[in-house]
């Protein structure tokens, strides 16, 4: 079967089996810790903007132009010098997030959006009176379960850029931190029940937001998945053993939902692996060990340098989940970029953040894309390397090099590189593990 027919064919198997079983689409699952991951534009998802003539090209050039400043937030604190102390959670910047989890907040529980962020540790939501905010707002008055957090706090003193007025106070916990290089926010630090799937997790402190400014703080709240202090994974403990998984369903996806799953039940028994390197410097980052990458047969000449990873400068590969499309450093991108020109036809034209776009016509000739990591291939699907543009008669290489404002040393695995696989991020045993899953 030729590639359009086999997706055509998926499609349609998948509209069934949806048809059949759900009358909700956009009902969270309830199996376990199964949570359900759904792009920011799709039908579920309250944040869709129709618009009809919209193809997806359009769409995630959309969401790549925040792509800049995501990885522009990432090297200024890759740049920064050493410091005793983590680089606070609640300090981090970023751009637009693009999965959305639905979680409950209180007792009894108040459905959120929250963006889906491995990079960033804290979570945070609008709380209700917050100036600024969008109309769904958490409300900490009708919880049973809600407390503040006090500057005296462990959680408080594990976060920085607090404005607290000094150690061992009474007063609120509050911080104020730009976000999006043109967004604010100013939260108390809070504690209520969340609950993720069917479960209920007690004393959660995340960010109670009284007042933002800007245009690109997420309207429900964040839930920081990354690896440090205040983040999910630490304040939960033996729950979630370190581990959960992510399938994010294409942005095509308009119906479908991909799924979050927390803690190691259910997750793949045989997965291979690579392991996570830790850079004390950003403890929220998922880094790993790109070694090498291969276009068709055609391992790309890449200087070692430019892949390793060192900690002091903050060089070298990330996964995450909040960037569009993979970003490397220019001599990386020029490389493998060539190397894809050679082996297709041309002529090439460019499209927005695109610079290899060529005649759909010739995509059957287009080389596989091989992620080489330490003790991992990954081989990525057609549809996670190209894009279409809205007639259709281009298709894109769907990558860029970091963008020229921006001197990063750091190369990000996007979203778009990881849809419709299973992306396991077992912290405990540090590794992360990849397979094929469509979840469209
Ligand atoms: C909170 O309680 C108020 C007053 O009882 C009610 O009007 C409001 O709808 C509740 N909001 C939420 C989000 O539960
Ligand atoms: C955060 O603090 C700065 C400086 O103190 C202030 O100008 C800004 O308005 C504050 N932002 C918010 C959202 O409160
Ligand atoms: C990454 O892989 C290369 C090539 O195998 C190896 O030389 C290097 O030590 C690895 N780096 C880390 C931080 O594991």
């Amino acid at each position: 079967m030729d590639f359009p027919t086999t997706i055509t064919t998926l499609f349609f198997f998948i509209l069934l089996i949806s048809s059949t079983k759900a009358t909700d689409l956009c009902a969270s699952k309830s199996d376990g810790s199964g949570l359900s991951v759904i792009p920011i534009y799709s039908k579920c998802s309250p944040f869709m903007q129709p618009q009809p003539d919209s193809s997806l090209a359009n769409t995630v050039l959309k969401m790549a132009s925040k792509d800049p400043d995501r990885l522009k937030y990432l090297s200024t604190l890759l740049a920064k010098k050493a410091t005793p102390v983590p680089i606070a959670p609640g300090q981090q910047v970023l751009g637009v997030g693009n999965y959305l989890v639905r979680v409950k907040l209180g007792t009894p529980g108040q459905v959120m959006l929250m963006v889906l962020d491995t990079s960033n540790d804290a979570a945070w939501a609008p709380c209700s009176g917050c100036t600024g905010c969008s109309s769904t707002t958490f409300f900490p008055t009708n919880s049973t379960t809600y407390g503040p957090l006090d500057c005296s706090t462990a959680q408080c003193t594990q976060a920085h850029g607090l404005s607290c007025p000094a150690t061992g106070t009474a007063a609120a916990c509050l911080f104020n931190q730009s976000y999006g290089g043109d967004s604010s926010l100013s939260a108390n630090l809070v504690q209520d029940s969340i609950t993720l799937g069917n479960d209920v997790v007690p004393n959660f402190a995340f960010g109670c937001i009284n007042s933002i400014s800007g245009g690109s703080i997420p309207p429900q709240g964040l839930l920081g998945l990354g690896r440090g202090s205040l983040s999910l994974l630490s304040q939960t403990g033996s729950l979630y053993s370190g581990v959960f998984s992510y399938c994010l369903p294409s942005f095509k996806s308009f119906f479908f939902s991909g799924s979050l799953k927390l803690g190691p039940v259910g997750q793949p028994k045989t997965i291979k692996t690579t392991p996570l390197l830790k850079n004390p410097r950003r403890p929220s980052l998922y880094y790993v060990n790109l070694t090498g990458i291969s276009v068709g047969r055609v391992p790309v000449p890449i200087a070692p340098e430019l892949l390793a990873f060192d900690p002091n400068t903050g060089a070298g590969t990330i996964i995450d989940s909040g960037t569009v499309i993979t970003r490397f450093v220019q001599p990386i991108y020029n490389a493998v970029r060539d190397e894809f020109r050679k082996q297709v036809t041309g002529p090439f034209s460019s499209l927005g953040a695109f610079d290899t776009c060529f005649a759909a016509t010739s995509e059957a000739s287009a080389p596989v894309i091989t992620l080489h990591f330490t003790g991992l291939d990954l081989k990525l699907p057609v549809e996670n390397s190209l894009i279409h543009s809205s007639s259709g008669s281009l298709a894109c290489l769907a990558m860029a090099a970091a963008p020229n404002n921006v001197n990063s040393v750091l190369n990000v695995i996007a979203n778009l590189q990881q849809q419709n696989l299973r992306i396991l991020f077992d912290v405990a045993n540090s590794r992360l593990g990849i397979a094929r899953e469509l979840c469209n």
